[in-house]
């Protein structure tokens, strides 16, 4: 009750400061409409449209430990910490992280903060090469750059008034000015690039006030009063040094701020000092304060309807350099994730994390430079590209959309082609002007084009191989307005769902390079949208490996619900299709979920089968 009353007290002596403090008093950046509705600050969204995909950057002195920990923690215990890894044996010490990225290392092993503070004196970022990074960025395909300038650990990348654990107090900061993220930002611009700031602004464990848990409290929390005394003498002046120097294009807050007069005046700072920098939703918890667009992080909900979305995500699994960690990402998985998030009119932000001395992995460039290549040749069917009319993915893959001088383009990315030579892409009702094969133009290749009657485009005489071993892309072309119906599946009686046509979320696909599969998860959920043209029995099986058995769930919505029985194949090499079990539908459109409950959790399958009976 006391906390309660505490807090109340402290919210309206601030509210009155702010009336009459002519200092901050500003224009209020977001009105609520009587219906109680968020009405949202107009910002020019349209270079961040037509950029689609950009590089992240986790770099700081987490990257020092780059996910290795010998040392005491906070109770004087000895501990050697690993973000990511594995035990060898039961006597193994070594303590692994819980899944948090390797720059959540100060949280996750408990390092006192005095522990901490030492790794400065190593962070030299001698081989930091701003203008390396922009190459790379550049020969990526990537159109923006956002650096940490400050992340939880509290430590800032350019040399701030109000801290010194900042870099001019690292060998870094002598090498390089006092600053990192002038010349980043310098090299980023006169490359034609846009230049972002990402900032902890409420999560931070090293200042006292910052929003936790902290170690050094035994993962208790300061008091509001505390972070309020912590967003005055860090956040606020750091912001504004930040806005003054740097005049970024994109602010990205980290860390939601939880009470409402911090999140106006983080807010107000940054609309105040420029009315066209673009912000991210993380700025607070409350749903009035919701930036200029959603942040999903690792994977999106492909169901969702966003209004501007940027997918974020790591190459491996963790922001900061970790050098434990090689579960990188094949190209292909990263260009169709840049393609499903470019589908639903979003962007992607792709992470690396520098080593220490400020190189990137080899793995990381080499993957971005694949990924680019592709993307220089197949640009229309990215850059500039809307929300497409078809939001649920294709069998085979997503499909973007664009206008481009009065033509209306769908670009079709397979990246499965199955070497039958006939292609069906249901769905598109009307024949369009033209289908070019975008990868590679070849001249040579001629192919037929067909509509056919309530399935759609069937697509005859084409090469059985693929072209490129990331994806093929079609560029269908209508000069008139197309007709487009979603959920067509029905070829021959026969509804195949392969696992690049599912909305995917939180569950991997895998085996890109011979025939992709859903790598599945126990609970985890895919979509597909389904149109039943005639009332029937339908027959469904899966082609699918694992190890052990398990159940399928597959539910058609209003209770309509088969459970299926899954064997073991003898592992996740030997696929099989196995008989899941019939269900009665009636004509209509459905959202048909499948979740997998599995006794080893994983079992992979390439594709399920609706047959009618
Ligand atoms: C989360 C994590 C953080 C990472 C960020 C990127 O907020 O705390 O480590 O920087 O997401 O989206």
């Amino acid at each position: 009750m006391q906390g309660i009353s505490y807090l109340k007290f402290f919210l309206n002596i601030s509210f009155t400061l702010c009336i009459i403090c002519n200092g901050c008093k500003t224009e209020e950046p977001y009105k609520q409409s009587e219906g109680g509705k968020v009405i949202k600050r107009e910002v020019d969204m349209s270079w961040w449209n037509d950029a689609r995909y950009g590089m992240f950057i986790h770099y700081g002195i987490y990257s020092v430990l780059g996910g290795e920990y010998i040392g005491k923690n906070v109770e004087g215990m000895p501990i050697h910490f690993q973000s990511v890894g594995r035990n060898n044996s039961q006597s193994d010490s070594v303590k692994i992280g819980a899944g948090a990225g390797a720059e959540w290392i100060l949280y996750e092993a408990s390092i006192p903060r005095e522990s901490y503070r030492k790794y400065a004196s190593s962070f030299t970022a001698e081989k930091y090469d701003p203008q390396a990074i922009v190459d790379l960025a550049l020969s990526a395909g990537m159109k923006y750059i956002i650096i940490t300038t400050k992340h939880h650990d509290g430590f800032c990348l350019w040399d701030s008034d109000v801290t010194d654990w900042d870099i001019s107090h690292t060998p870094a900061g002598i090498r390089w000015n006092h600053d990192l993220i002038a010349p980043l930002a310098e090299a980023t611009r006169n490359a034609g690039l846009k230049f972002g700031i990402y900032f902890s602004h409420t999560r931070d464990w090293m200042y006292p006030g910052g929003i936790g848990p902290i170690p050094e409290l035994q993962m208790k929390e300061y008091s509001y009063i505390e972070n309020q005394s912590y967003m005055e003498t860090y956040t606020y002046p750091m912001v504004t040094e930040l806005l003054n120097r740097y005049h970024p294009d994109i602010f990205w807050w980290d860390s939601n701020n939880p009470y409402e007069e911090f999140a106006i005046r983080c807010n107000s700072l940054v609309i105040n000092s420029s009315p066209t920098i673009i912000q991210n939703n993380r700025i607070s918890t409350l749903p009035l304060y919701q930036g200029d667009f959603a942040t999903p992080e690792q994977a999106m909900d492909e169901n969702e309807e966003y209004e501007n979305m940027e997918l974020c995500m790591t190459m491996n699994d963790s922001w900061g350099y970790n050098q434990f960690d090689n579960g990188w990402k094949r190209p292909e998985y990263i260009l169709w994730c840049l393609l499903r998030a470019n589908k639903l009119g979003g962007n992607l932000l792709l992470n690396v994390g520098p080593r220490s001395d400020g190189t990137i992995p080899e793995e990381c460039q080499t993957t971005l430079k694949i990924v680019g290549q592709w993307i220089n040749i197949n640009s229309d069917g990215i850059y500039e590209t809307q929300k497409s009319p078809l939001r649920f993915n294709l069998p085979y893959g997503p499909a973007t959309w664009r206008k481009k001088n009065g033509i209306q383009h769908l670009y079709y990315h397979i990246f499965y082609w199955d070497g039958s030579g006939e292609l069906w892409i249901p769905g598109i009702m009307n024949a369009p002007d033209e289908v070019a094969l975008s990868f590679p133009a070849n001249p040579q290749i001629s192919f037929q084009v067909k509509a056919v009657e309530g399935i759609g485009l069937h697509i005859t005489n084409l090469p059985q191989t693929k072209f490129s071993d990331m994806c093929t892309m079609l560029d269908i072309k209508f000069s008139n307005e197309p007709k487009l119906k979603e959920g067509i599946r029905d070829i021959n009686n026969i509804i195949r769902l392969d696992a690049l046509g599912a909305q995917i979320g939180h569950v991997a696909i895998d085996d890109f390079e011979t025939k992709p599969c859903i790598n599945w998860y126990s609970g985890r959920q895919i979509n597909y949208k389904i149109l039943i043209t005639r009332n029937g029995t339908y027959k469904i099986s899966a082609l699918l490996a694992g190890f052990y058995p398990g159940k399928i769930t597959f539910d058609f919505g209003n209770k309509l619900t088969l459970i299926g029985n899954n064997r073991t194949t003898s592992g996740h090499d030997n696929f099989e299709w196995q008989n899941m079990g019939n269900i009665y539908l009636k004509q209509g459109e459905y959202i048909l979920s499948i979740t997998a409950d599995q006794i080893d959790l994983w079992l992979k399958v390439r594709e399920f089968k609706m047959e009618r009976q």
